[in-house]
Parts: C-alpha cells; structure tokens; sequence
C-alpha cells in the first residue's frame, strides 16, 4: 500500500469483488448500502460467484457494468484491468470464499479478482464467509494470517445459523456492517502496530440493581462510548470481549459480548476474563449502590407509609482489575461536572490507573446518552484533549492514545 493511496478521508470509489458463496446474495445488499452513501461502485465477480447471482444483479445495483473475466476484450478497450485496479480506492471482497482466501495469500493471479488484487495499491478489506469447519481449518487460518499481515483488514466472521444447517463462526457479516468498515477513515497504522492481537476487555452500559421481580435502580447510560470503543479496537485488530449491562445496541462486529445485568454480575464477567487481558478499559456507568435486600416477590404499597431503601456498595471492578498482580494497562472513566483534572487525577492515584478519561457532564448535551463527547484524559505524567466529536471519532483518539502510552512504556 502506498501513501498516496493510503486515504484517510471516506473512499468514493469502491471496487467490490465477489467470490463462489451462497452470502453472494448478501453482496447485493453491500452494493445498494455503498450507492447510498454516494460511492460510485464497480462489482467484478469470479465465475463461480456467477453460479449463485447473476452479473445483471450488480449492474442494475451499481449502474456500472459488472466484469467477470480478464479475456473480455470489449470490456478491456473500455476501462482495463490495469486501469480499474487504479480506479479503486478500496477493494472490499465479499464474500470471500476459502479458495479466494487461499489464491490471495499465495499471490495469484488466476482470474481477474486476483489479477485485480496484485495490480492495486488500494486498502483490501476481505469478508470471509464459508462452513464452520472450513473456517476453523488451519490452512485456512494460517492464509488469512497472512493477508493481515499484509495489511488486508478482515471483516467477520461472525458466529451465527449458517446456510448449510449448521450453527458457528463463518458467516459472512451483515451488508451494513460491512459498508460502515470499508467506508470509514482507514485506522491510524501506528495505533495499528501497537494494538493489533492484543486483548482488550471493555465494561460498557449502566447496570441495574434490582429491588424485586420488576423494579430496578439504574442509570441513563446508552452504552454508545463503550460500543464505540469496542468496534474502533476490533478494526485495530484486538480482540475485544465487551462485558455490557442493559442496552439496545447490537453486538459490534468482531466483538465478543457478554451480557450482564447488576454490577455484582458485571464483576463476576471480568474477572472471568481477565487472566490473559492487555488493556482493560472501564467505561461502564456501574452503580455505585444496590439494594441490600432483594425481595423475591413484588414489593407492596403498605398503607399511606414510604419505603426507606437500605443500599449497601457495589464492589469497584475497576480498581479491583488494577489491584491484580498481572494487571493490564487499566483506563478508568470519571464523569464530572467540576473540578475535572483534581476529581480525575485523584480517581487516577486512588484507583491505581494507567489513564482516565474525564468527560465535564452537564455542559452542552454532550457525553453521557448523547451522540457526541468530548473528553479530557489525563496519566501520571501528561494530560491531553479530546475536542467535542462524535463517539466513533472520540473512540479513535482514544485509542490512539492508549496505543502512543503503551509503546512509550514498553521502550
Ligand atoms: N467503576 C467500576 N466499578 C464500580 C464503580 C465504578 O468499575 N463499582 C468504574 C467506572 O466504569 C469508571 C470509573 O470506575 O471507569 C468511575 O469511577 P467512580 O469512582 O465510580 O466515578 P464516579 O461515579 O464519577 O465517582 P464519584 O461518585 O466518586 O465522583
């Protein structure tokens, strides 16, 4: 890849190449979701993709005709595959199918997809979609190994029902997913480099503490940070697991999630996964307090009287994970509405962290439930900005960060 072509910016040509699967069907939806987000797409097929849709399929989609073979000689005179391979600002390969995997790995140039795939400098990302077993194959694995090596981004798979009747990881990622990775910024290369393989476990949401069978003490938080922090990581390469609380997102991706309800179930999550962990990173708005009782059965109006709750504390996941002696870099979050670097600070020493972020809560809509944050992040000998963005972009600089201070701690 070379840096002219290394884009930062949202690509606005996409090649799409689509290899021999039955999530072949599943390309058509990824065409569509790119042509709305204004990308001009060109769609070049593998004779066996061809057995499954046809190529008139993509050309309506794309309103721009579908190449199937290097040999076509009126398809040459018009836009060759020299010249197409230079047009793409980015090849997305969905889905690809074992063989794909393997002819790319071995540089190849059978067919025109491959030829493609050589001739161009653009960012590949690749969707892999087969059977369970096939994907757990060693030989396929050491092949996708070596394309990410190479740079090429994986998308997927995911875990799920599969078209043969089975059930496991090798399904194709859904079209939006995909859409959303290929059309992002590409992710920072030296966050890349420092992050890559390393496991990340993440806590995100609020949690809800239950009085009795229908009634909880909970917070607003959305989970969005969280999440957002989850699926930038994934595209870095980690592995993320993310311990959530209740929320309505969706499963990021890539991600492994474990859902959770009460801060105790929370603690018994990570501590569960933790051995083995490289960055924790706690953005969970974990409730402080539970009821000290849970009534078994619905709580009763008893006459004109009140009800005084009795609490008792919730344990601190976050300062119990960097209590451990094999502790991870350990990121804390505060929210705060003033006062903001000596609340932070003091959580940073009390809590033994490598890093907090401190987002000022109250000020103008954003941060807690919101879209958008801005958060300040501070660690023992520095302190630096994250202005006003959106949660993807925040996450992004986040990382970034984690990333800079986790190299300058190794050397
Ligand atoms: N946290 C945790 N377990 C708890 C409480 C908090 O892991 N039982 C984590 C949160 O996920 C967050 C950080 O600790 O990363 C927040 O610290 P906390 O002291 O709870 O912050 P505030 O609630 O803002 O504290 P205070 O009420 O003292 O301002």
């Amino acid at each position: 890849m070379s840096a002219s072509t290394s884009v930062s910016a949202s690509p606005e040509r996409i090649l799409v190449g689509v290899a021999g699967g039955i999530a072949a069907y599943k390309a058509a939806e990824l065409v569509r979701r790119l042509r709305e987000r204004g990308v001009q797409v060109r769609v070049v097929m593998t004779e066996n993709a061809e057995r499954f849709v046809a190529p008139l399929t993509f050309q309506a989609l794309s309103g721009e005709p579908v190449r199937t073979s290097l040999w076509d000689s009126a398809a040459e005179a018009a836009m060759g595959h020299i010249e197409l391979a230079r047009w793409a600002q980015r090849i997305v390969i969905a889905p690809a199918s074992a063989d794909l995997i393997a002819r790319l790995a071995q540089g190849q140039a059978g067919d025109l997809l491959t030829t493609l795939c050589l001739a161009s400098e653009a960012p590949l990302f690749v969707a892999p979609a087969m059977n369970r077993v096939m994907w757990a194959n060693a030989a396929v694995q050491a092949n996708v190994a070596t394309l990410a090596t190479r740079g090429a981004t994986l998308l997927g798979p995911d875990e799920g029902d599969q078209a043969c009747g089975e059930t496991g990881v090798g399904r194709m990622w859904e079209a939006g997913a995909i859409a959303e990775a290929v059309l992002e910024p590409r992710p920072d290369p030296a966050a890349r480099a420092v992050l890559a393989g390393k496991r990340l476990l993440l806590t995100a949401g609020p949690t809800f503490e239950d009085l009795d069978p229908v009634r909880y003490l909970g917070n607003r938080s959305s989970g969005r940070m969280g999440y957002a922090i989850a699926t930038q990581a994934q595209r870095l390469g980690m592995d993320v697991i993310l311990v959530s609380g209740p929320v309505s997102l969706p499963a990021p991706s890539g991600v492994r999630r474990v859902s959770v309800r009460s801060a105790e179930d929370m603690r018994e999550a990570v501590q569960a996964h933790v051995s083995g962990t490289d960055v924790f990173i706690a953005t969970a708005a974990v409730a402080d307090f539970r009821p000290s009782e849970r009534s078994d059965s619905k709580i009763k109006k008893r006459g004109d009287g009140g009800l005084t709750l009795e609490l008792v504390q919730n344990p601190d996941i976050l300062a119990e994970v960097a209590a451990r002696q094999d502790r991870p870099f350990v990121v804390g979050f505060a929210a705060e509405t003033h006062d903001v670097e000596r609340y932070a600070r003091d959580k940073l020493e009390r809590k033994r962290l490598d890093m907090i972020a401190a987002n000022r809560v109250g000020d103008d809509g954003c941060g807690f439930d919101a879209d958008c944050n801005a958060l300040e992040v501070f660690w023992p000998e520095g302190r630096a900005p994250i202005g006003k963005a959106s949660k993807t972009q925040v996450a992004r600089e986040l990382l970034g960060m984690i990333a800079e201070r986790l190299g300058e701690l190794r050397t």
